[in-house]
């Protein structure tokens, strides 16, 4: 039986990371993508060379022509620009949605069947625009966001109560950005709620942390933006989806109807397995946490009319019978 395949479409920072991590897990044959010639043949070539060493036969190729890319199981989109000096946030909406779009649109003509993970920021607002694009079922793409703001919230609040991060869970919900809506009373150490375990002062600060954790990195970096944790998150996705194993994670899902939202990508608890979004689960929130979500849900609505309003195309709703079943 042929390896599964993932495609990996832009090969800076979070891309080559991921690829890297892929390979080393052994989930996959991994194609590299960016419109930069040598990039990502450079890039696969250095991470081919390193396999005798880690001990890895996984096949690792670059290229900036999407034929290469065919027959891809997993479509990972990192491709983008960060914010210039001088660019406003609705310059880079425009800019990465034309990029987001044209690397769908490219790649998916060549693996109709693929599942595709959005990773390039406005997040939320990407994953309207792949969907878009792809003409894919909802099911099949989604958003990477939640498994890296739990992950943040699971590293903080490991280091508070100085246990192991591996006895950690977090539940983050809503957009991925200032209004992700990380749940204390579903997020536990030992399985043991932390709202028993630290005062209401200690969790408000450790959820500030999270919900600044992609700014406090950069801040720190000077230039450019998390790489590690986003490209561990990413494998984590690709893991459950290539090896079908019904992982329940934080994603960007398009909800139709569920948490009382319609048309909208946020980040919900949903299973991923071999068919890509399995179920969306939905829990019971309190009267504050489902505000809160709405508000997170209100400012991923923003990001999508502002898209509409540039002209970008990305549709602000879609109702399921217009969604084509993709190949
Ligand atoms: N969802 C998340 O939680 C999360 C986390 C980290 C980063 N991100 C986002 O992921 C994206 C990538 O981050 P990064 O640090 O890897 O950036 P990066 O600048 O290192 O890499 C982006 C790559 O995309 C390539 N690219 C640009 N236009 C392209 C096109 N049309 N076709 C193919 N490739 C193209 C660039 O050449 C570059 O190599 C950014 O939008 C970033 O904000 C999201």
């Amino acid at each position: 039986m042929p390896r599964p395949r993932v495609t990996v479409i832009g090969a800076g920072n979070v891309g080559a990371t991921a690829a890297q991590r892929i390979a080393e897990a052994g989930l996959a044959d991994v194609v590299l993508v960016d419109i930069v010639e040598g990039l990502p043949q450079g890039k696969a070539l250095d991470l081919a060379e390193a396999a005798p060493v880690v001990g890895h036969d996984i096949r690792i190729t670059g290229t900036n022509d999407y034929a290469e890319t065919a027959g891809s199981d997993v479509i990972v989109v990192t491709s983008g620009l960060a914010r210039q000096p001088g660019m406003t946030r609705d310059d880079l909406l425009a800019k990465n949605a034309g990029i987001v779009r044209s690397v769908v649109q490219q790649a998916v003509a060549h693996s109709p069947g693929a599942i595709i993970i959005v990773v390039t920021n406005p997040l939320d607002a990407m994953c309207h625009v792949a969907l878009e694009a792809s003409g894919f079922p909802p099911e099949r793409v989604i958003g990477m966001a939640g498994v890296l703001d739990s992950a943040r919230f699971r590293t903080f609040i490991a280091q508070e109560l100085g246990v192991s991060v591996t006895s950690t869970h977090a539940f983050v919900l809503g957009g991925h950005g200032d209004t992700m809506v990380p749940l204390p009373r579903y997020s536990t150490a030992g399985g043991v709620p932390i709202t028993e375990l630290l005062s209401p002062e200690r969790i408000d600060a450790l959820v500030d942390r999270t919900r600044n954790g992609g700014a406090e990195v950069v801040a720190l970096l000077k230039t450019g933006s998390a790489f590690y944790a986003p490209a561990a998150s990413v494998t984590q996705m690709v893991d459950s989806i290539i090896n079908d194993r019904g992982m329940i994670l934080p994603c960007a899902a398009y909800l139709q109807g569920e948490y009382a939202t319609q048309g909208l990508y946020v980040g919900v608890p949903v299973e991923l397995g071999r068919k890509g979004i399995q179920r969306i689960i939905e829990i019971e929130l309190t009267n504050e946490e489902q505000q809160a979500f709405e508000r997170s849900a209100a400012a991923v609505r923003e990001l999508v009319d502002a898209m509409e309003r540039l002209g970008t195309e990305a549709p602000g709703s879609r109702t399921p019978e217009a969604a084509p079943a993709g190949g």
